[in-house]
């Protein structure tokens, strides 16, 4: 054998065998370094690990609690995570303070907020659930874990999972929508986005599932209300993207700040144990949310903090996040017999657990350092933030005016036109603003600047003196209006409830000033919830939903109002008619008295005296720049046994004259079942692009679990009978086909 190949030879064997020794630990072996660990750990040490705390810095996303010091407590054993810490550099001077300080330097976790992008913010979740890019959304997930992981950060308090229909609450921005079934493809995709396939790579990061559970169903929308609902619309509705995420491998689980049958989510057993744990196969850890194991004393469920803890321990709750009721009266409960050292020693185990498999005893120090210097922000990231921005766009009316022609002069009005800090939305902690493109400065690098005259005209809430002369005068010599309107992100989030959904008065103002003089007029819609828009529809020639597009956001907005980029979002939760409609939602019931028509003026059906039935803007609702035809739906198997999938075919042509993307949705109605079915519900959706003409057959596969439901029985089955399905451009599709499943 030559030298060289024998060198090559023996360099192969040396990197197989060290790959083999260095593989990864399993299970076996990582659960065997904990006991081994565990064994030397007094129980403060044990109940510390299940501590979690804010660092110096760190941002504060709840109500400041009791002042406890972070370092002295690391240094105590009694902090086994730190969230919201904000640097890298911090990060590593906390981690050496447990390292080097503390008795058993057992490495700390860091947790953030990293909800729709890291740096890089992406479009809020409500905006990129519109694309319907399943691949594009694990893909901004993927690159929101590295560039946290660059930070120092190795768990992220996402994927929101919380399905909601009611746009008064401000949390339906970091969400996917109404739809449990395309809720739970998202959900599922983030996971694998943020851990990969390998949680020791520095690049991926702990997926968390939020908020454990149905918090979207506050009452009247207003944040941390009561929710209250079967078990069954539970199940049917709100479950799916918790089960989705959770069969994905996520690797912790976040409890709820609201109450669920009269128990505080975190303190409830049959969600954290026999539902969590013990049906869905849950392995992981449950952190608690903001001090909302001593919040249960609020609740009125807990007359102290000891009491509280005891709820939190006795729900298998691992992790306390903020508040101190864990390392005040852990000892205490296990030495009243309260709560057994058995339990601390099963929650600590899953923490350790999770640290040994982020490989943070082999290196603590492998999230963070320096790295963030050269993974964030990066040209190539930047463009997958533009695409999903574009893509997340929603087109909603056009009356041909878009897209622009690029001679013309264009004016760009409001109080978004020009804002970088408007662009990201809520949970932006760590987005450098400086880096953001607005719209302004998108739109000159593609029109350019002599064709683009800006006025800001009006705050959010407020006019500016002046300010509507100024843009009605730059609005008499352009050729078209741009105009920003909608909600700043202190509207979208956390604690931002609204009694109203429709643009603020002052910016109404603004357009109706605009829309005396005659020229087109293209509203740009900002905001993180679904609006009431029939004030601007009567006033504008188009209207396009940005939301809060992220750090690209301005070169997005200029790649479709241009043309370059044929829009495809499709709204993933309705926008009703107004207010007071909601909740509403395309998947409702039928009731006993369903309207026999959307025009019908029949008396006694479930309808209201003066206002109709159906949204504005239904589920799945879009336009674009082409037009796509649907025909030749085929039910390919009319007939199947249980447990049998039913496979269907549609035709889909873009029969209009430019190039687009289309959301082909399938939609399901179970016709006679055990329990109340929807209406109809989704089953089945396709991204497909097509070119001007061309004309695609998608195929859908409908299996015995898309047909399944919680039946009468108490079990999540299929039933047979017939089902009726429908294909098309959004949740109103027409074309129609049956299937029969036979006992
Ligand atoms: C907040 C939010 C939760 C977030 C946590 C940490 O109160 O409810 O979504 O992950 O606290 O910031």
């Amino acid at each position: 054998m030559k030298t060289i190949s024998k060198l090559l030879f023996v360099t192969m064997l040396y990197v197989s065998l060290t790959t083999t020794v260095v593989a990864h630990d399993t299970d076996k072996q990582i659960y065997k370094k904990v006991d081994d660990l565990m064994k030397k750990m007094t129980l403060q040490e044990k109940i510390g690990q299940l501590q979690q705390l804010t660092g110096r810095n760190s941002e504060i996303t709840g109500p400041s609690g009791e002042k406890i010091n972070t370092e002295e407590s690391i240094r105590r054993g009694l902090c086994g995570s730190l969230l919201g810490v904000k640097k890298a550099e911090d990060v590593a001077r906390y981690q050496n303070i447990a390292l080097n300080e503390s008795r058993l330097g057992i490495p700390l976790l860091f947790g953030y907020d990293i909800i729709h992008g890291c740096r890089i913010i992406f479009p809020e979740n409500l905006g990129i659930s519109s694309s319907w890019d399943i691949t594009a959304i694990e893909k901004t997930a993927q690159i929101a874990a590295r560039e946290a992981a660059s930070m120092g950060i190795a768990w992220t308090f996402s994927p929101m999972c919380d399905i909601s229909t009611d746009p008064r609450w401000g949390r339906v921005s970091e969400g996917s929508g109404e739809d449990p079934y395309l809720g739970a493809k998202i959900a599922e995709a983030m996971v694998h986005g943020y851990q990969g396939k390998d949680l020791s790579d520095p690049n991926t990061i702990l997926a968390c599932v939020k908020h454990f559970a149905a918090y979207g169903a506050p009452q009247a929308g207003r944040d941390y209300h009561t929710v209250d609902m079967s078990r069954r619309m539970f199940r049917d509705r709100y479950l799916p993207p918790y089960r989705a995420a959770i069969n994905a491998g996520a690797a912790t689980v976040m409890t709820s700040f609201n109450d669920f049958e009269g128990v505080p989510a975190t303190g409830n057993k049959w969600l954290m144990r026999d539902l969590l744990r013990d049906e869905l196969g849950f392995t992981g850890f449950i952190v608690t949310d903001w001090g909302s194991t001593d919040e249960m004393c609020a609740h009125g469920v807990a007359a102290n903090g000891k009491e509280a803890a005891k709820l939190a321990f006795d729900a298998y709750v691992n992790m306390n996040m903020v508040d101190a009721d864990y390392i005040k009266y852990g000892e205490e409960l296990v030495h009243e017999k309260q709560v057994s050292e058995k339990t601390i020693d099963l929650l600590c185990r899953e923490v350790l657990a999770m640290k040994f498999r982020l490989g943070l005893f082999d290196n603590p120090h492998r999230y963070g350092g320096d790295r963030y210097k050269s993974e964030t922000y990066r040209p190539e990231n930047l463009e997958v933030a533009r695409e999903a921005a574009r893509k997340s766009m929603v087109l909603l009316e056009n009356n041909g005016i878009l897209p622009l022609k690029g001679s013309e002069h264009i004016a760009l009005i409001g109080p978004y036109a020009a804002n970088r800090k408007e662009m990201s939305g809520a949970w932006r902690g760590l987005v450098e603003h400086h880096r953001t493109t607005t719209f302004l400065e998108g739109l000159q690098t593609r029109f350019g600047k002599d064709n683009i005259t800006y006025v800001e005209g009006c705050k959010p809430f407020k006019a500016i003196e002046g300010g509507i002369a100024e843009a009605v005068a730059a609005a008499k010599k352009s050729d078209v209006v741009l105009l920003t309107m909608g909600l700043p992100n202190s509207c979208s989030g956390e604690a931002a409830s609204l009694t109203s959904i429709e643009v603020p008065q002052v910016q109404r103002d603004l357009l109706t000033a605009l829309d005396s003089i005659g020229k087109p007029i293209v509203v740009l819609l900002v905001t993180g919830r679904p609006m009431d828009v029939g004030f601007e529809v009567k006033h504008a020639d188009a209207l396009l939903v940005t939301w809060h597009a992220g750090t690209m956001a301005g070169p997005a907005l200029a790649d479709v109002v241009s043309g370059d980029f044929n829009p495809a979002g499709r709204l993933t939760m309705t926008f009703p008619l107004e207010l007071g409609q909601v909740p509403i939602h395309y998947n409702m019931k039928r009731t006993g008295r369903p309207m026999l028509s959307p025009d019908s003026k029949a008396k006694y059906f479930s309808r209201y005296i003066f206002t109709p039935n159906e949204p504005r803007y239904p589920f799945g609702y879009g336009l674009s720049y082409t037009t796509f035809d649907y025909s030749d739906l085929k039910v390919l198997t009319p007939e199947v046994a249980m447990g049998e999938s039913v496979h269907v075919s549609v035709k889909v042509r873009n029969s209009g004259k430019r190039d687009g993307a289309e959301v082909v949705q399938l939609y399901l109605r179970d016709d006679i079942a055990s329990t109340t079915r929807p209406v109809r519900e989704l089953k089945g959706f396709e991204r497909v692009e097509l070119r001007a003409g061309e004309e695609r057959t998608v195929e859908f596969e409908i299996t015995p679990e898309d047909m399944s439901f919680w039946t009468i029985n108490e079990e999540f089955a299929q039933e047979p009978g017939t089902f009726h399905l429908w294909a098309g451009h959004d949740s109103n599709a027409t074309l129609e086909g049956v299937f029969t499943v036979k006992r």
